[in-house]
């Protein structure tokens, strides 16, 4: 009796050898199939599913509207010439005539306005005037800046202004002792 009961329950050592095989094979073609399917899912993602991507692209979109620009503020200023501040800025009004602007290179827009003087001017093209916003809107252009930009438009209409040179050793910039000492030094 107890040897029937041994006879049931007993395994063949090929039993056993084929479960334990087929044990072992069925993970692993799961496993592989798994990363087959892994494989392919990664080849299909293009260039621009990449975090990298995704990263420049998100930057791109919330991107501020203005860049900031980072100038070292002890670097002397080299001030621009009048035909530079003048494509930068003051053409936007003064090219087209916009809000009643003297027109650039015409005289009978200038003629009226250069009589009043150089002075007067620069005062009011630093100070602005009516519809003209002070520094042509630019609060970053120097005196010297307003005034070569202010030669060079009403020179261009008929006058004949001289647009000041280089800055006045009063107005160095602060930071040109600083360096000198530092030289010195
Ligand atoms: C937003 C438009 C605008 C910009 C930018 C602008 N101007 Fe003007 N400007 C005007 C207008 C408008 C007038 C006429 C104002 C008036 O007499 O009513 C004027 C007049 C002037 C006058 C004559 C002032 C007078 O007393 O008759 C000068 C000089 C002048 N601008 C210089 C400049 C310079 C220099 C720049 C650049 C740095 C500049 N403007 C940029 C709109 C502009």
């Amino acid at each position: 009796m107890s040897d029937d009961h041994a006879k049931m329950t007993k395994t063949t050592p090929q039993q056993f050898f084929v479960a334990l095989w087929a044990g072992m094979f069925a993970p692993i073609i799961a496993i592989a199939l798994i990363l087959g399917l892994i494989a392919k899912i990664e080849g299909s993602h293009g260039e621009k599913d990449s975090l990298a991507y995704n990263d420049k692209a998100t930057l791109a979109r919330i991107k501020p509207v203005g860049d900031l620009n980072i100038v070292d503020a002890s670097a002397p200023r080299v001030e621009k010439e009048g035909k530079q501040v003048f494509d930068e800025v003051c053409t936007a009004c003064h090219t087209p005539g916009a809000l009643g602007a003297p027109k650039f290179g015409n005289k009978a827009d200038w003629g009226p306005r250069i009589k009043q003087g150089y002075d007067t001017l620069i005062k009011h093209a630093e100070q602005g005037i009516r519809q003209m916003p002070p520094r042509g809107g630019n609060p970053d252009l120097s005196d010297i800046e307003i005034a070569r930009a202010v030669a060079y438009m009403a020179d261009a209409a008929g006058a004949k202004f001289t647009p000041p040179a280089a800055p006045a050793a009063g107005t160095a910039p602060a930071a040109k002792p600083a360096a000198a000492a530092k030289k010195a030094g």
